[in-house]
């Protein structure tokens, strides 16, 4: 999708969000948003060494203003997807950027060969599992115990068949009943490349403090 990054609405000009592979420099944002939505926060350590694998980890952030506002992972192996964590800025949830991270991340994941895609959640994270549910995930089954920091059980829920043509029309159906439209940053991006030209980045010291 091509899209201009200011949209003018009704006189006044807002910029849409736009989805882009996450990069180092964006990992203070993630990691403010990961202290506040995380009971387990990841590190900057185990972020990092996630983006150092892009041939089976897929990290998105989610942009508003060139700020990070959202963020989503996903661990790959042959044809199944895990997603490893996806979180929005408390003061941006409701605005479908979750949607947007996992319109994107589902669809790079069919390029990639995914087939199956599976997550666990808390069992009292209804909203969560809500928005799973929109996507074609399905309870099924049940780690006991599986968080550390509270004990509580967790919620398996797989989506089985996401290179499917209907899975395809779900995800338009999706993108097509978002009330705004958001800039794809991450179309016709080869990881591989990318993840090098970060690393290039992180070594002449000009990583982690930008935004965008
Ligand atoms: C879960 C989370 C990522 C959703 O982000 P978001 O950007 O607010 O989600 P969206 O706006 O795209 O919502 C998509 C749908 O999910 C459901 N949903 C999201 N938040 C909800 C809530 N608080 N209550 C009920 N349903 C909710 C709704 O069906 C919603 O669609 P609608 O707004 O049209 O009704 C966000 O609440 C968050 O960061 N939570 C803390 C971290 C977390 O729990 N991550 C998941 C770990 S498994």
């Amino acid at each position: 999708m091509v899209v201009p990054e200011d949209l003018v609405t009704g006189g006044a000009t807002a910029a849409a969000p736009v989805v882009a592979p996450m990069r180092r420099r964006h990992l203070r944002g993630v990691l403010a948003i990961e202290q506040e939505a995380n009971p387990r926060p990841w590190s900057h350590r185990l972020f990092a060494g996630e983006l150092r694998m892009p041939t089976s980890r897929l990290y998105l952030v989610a942009l508003q203003d060139h700020e990070v506002v959202g963020y989503a992972g996903l661990m790959t192996t042959l044809d199944e997807g895990h997603i490893t964590n996806i979180a929005v800025h408390r003061d941006h949830r409701r605005r479908h950027l979750a949607t947007m991270l996992m319109l994107v991340m589902m669809r790079r994941a069919v390029e990639r060969g995914v087939v199956d895609m599976t997550l666990e959640v808390r069992m009292s994270n209804t909203a969560a599992q809500e928005m799973y549910r929109r996507f074609g995930f399905a309870p099924g089954g049940v780690r006991k115990g599986y968080y550390q920091d509270s004990g509580e059980d967790a919620l398996i829920m797989w989506a089985h068949g996401i290179d499917s043509v209907d899975q395809a029309e779900r995800l338009d159906a999706l993108s097509a009943a978002l009330p705004a439209t958001f800039v794809d940053r991450t179309e016709g991006v080869d990881p591989l490349a990318d993840a090098r030209d970060d690393a290039d980045a992180a070594d002449d010291g000009t990583t982690d403090t930008e935004t965008d």
